[in-house]
């Protein structure tokens, strides 16, 4: 076997970083590829950075407003075509399809061109929209169509399990930057790195596009059955995730821009829950029934203009190449970005890719 392929490194164990590793570790399967990351998927302590950890999670689609829209949907298509084989082949990696719902108090144009029998999570999601008399009271548009939702805990860790056992290495550290990767892992009279990905959400902080969005949702042990989300006329949001596995569900959630506050506020989980009981009676009866598991705060690494999939040369010979900024989105993205990751490698390197 030859042993000159250049070495991979990927920093970050999020949701993108574990993607574009398994991606990667297809490709090159010869490549010997390393994630270095400050926090992985067993972490028990999470910090509000590592969204990966405090995600729903569900996909909704966005309606395809605007080009970024249009491109991601492309993405999120693509995801959706590996997470339906995921469910299918692998029930312990916790991704389960299911039904999901969509009410709107305020519809603007973004949805009005929508009609029933549109792709509109991806092909064969039986996209509809529903008549008047489905609508709940207050809500001026709805639809029905399959998407899936996941627990984020089971899954994050299969695809970390799964990237150890084809023989992936992993390295828990601390980055002071990106470049940083170069030589940390770089063994005396082995192959050098050339290659580094940045899949590290925001925590470097150098990239003025980014911003973060903190979530705030909350973890109960009941357990629905379908994924629904509300838009209310004020702008507020309701929105149920079952977690597969009997991972209980999560009520969410808030979607507060610049906000770092790391601490759950206990209003907020007030406002969810009554929110939810009159939203969705068909969950829970009352605000006191609730068996609340815990709170989660995250926060989301999103970046003005979509998420950051570029090469960038470092020096003679080497290069980073970034892949964050993926905001509310990251799983539902995932399987799309770390794809185009592998694609934008092969095309700027020697390592020879094989499928
Ligand atoms: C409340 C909430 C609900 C959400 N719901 C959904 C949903 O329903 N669907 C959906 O698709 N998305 C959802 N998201 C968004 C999703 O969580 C993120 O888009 C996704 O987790 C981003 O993944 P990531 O891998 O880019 O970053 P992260 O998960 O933040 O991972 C970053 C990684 O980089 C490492 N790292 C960073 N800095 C350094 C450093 N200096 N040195 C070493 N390592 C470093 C970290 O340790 C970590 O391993 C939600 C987010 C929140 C907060
Ligand atoms: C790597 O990613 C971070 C986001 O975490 C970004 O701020 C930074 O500019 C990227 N590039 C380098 C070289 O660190």
């Amino acid at each position: 076997m030859s042993r000159s392929i250049e070495p991979i490194i990927v920093i970050g164990a999020g949701v993108i970083g574990l993607s574009c590793a398994t991606v990667l570790q297809s490709r090159y399967p010869q490549a010997v590829i390393t994630i270095v990351a400050a926090e992985f998927p067993d972490s028990n302590v999470p910090s509000a950075d590592y969204a990966s950890a405090w995600a729903g999670a569900h996909y909704r689609p966005i309606p395809q407003s605007t080009a970024q829209l249009r491109d991601e949907a492309q993405l999120a298509f693509r995801t959706m075509e590996v997470m339906r084989n995921i469910a299918r082949n692998s029930p312990d990696a916790g991704v389960a399809t299911m039904q999901g719902i969509e009410y709107v108090e305020n519809p603007g144009d973004d949805v009005s061109g929508l009609r029933t029998g549109d792709v509109y999570a991806g092909p064969g999601d039986g996209f509809r929209i529903l008549e008047q008399s489905e609508l709940p009271v207050g809500a001026k548009w709805g639809c029905d169509y399959q998407t899936y939702a996941l627990n984020v805990h089971v899954y994050c860790q299969w695809l970390l399990d799964r990237f150890v056992a084809r023989g992936g290495k992993v390295f828990q550290y601390h980055l002071s930057r990106a470049s940083e990767a170069f030589d940390l892992l770089q063994r005396d009279g082995g192959p050098p790195i050339k290659t580094v990905v940045n899949c590290s959400g925001r925590n470097f902080d150098q990239d003025p596009k980014m911003k973060i969005i903190r979530g705030q949702t909350v973890l109960v042990k009941q357990q629905y059955c379908k994924t629904i989300t509300r838009q209310n006329r004020d702008g507020s949001w309701i929105f149920l995730i079952p977690r597969p596995r009997h991972g209980g569900t999560i009520v969410g959630g808030t979607k507060e821009i610049g906000d770092f506050y790391e601490k759950a506020r206990p209003e907020t989980r007030s406002k969810l829950l009554q929110m939810c009981v009159e939203a969705f009676p068909d969950f829970v009866g009352s605000v006191e029934e609730f068996e609340v598991i815990k709170d989660n705060v995250g926060r989301r690494p999103w970046r003005d203009g979509g998420v950051r999939t570029e090469v960038e040369a470092f020096g003679q010979d080497r290069r980073i190449v970034h892949s964050y900024g993926a905001g509310g989105r990251g799983y539902e993205l995932s399987w799309g970005i770390a794809e185009r990751v592998a694609q934008l490698m092969g095309r700027n390197s020697n390592i020879p890719a094989r499928l």
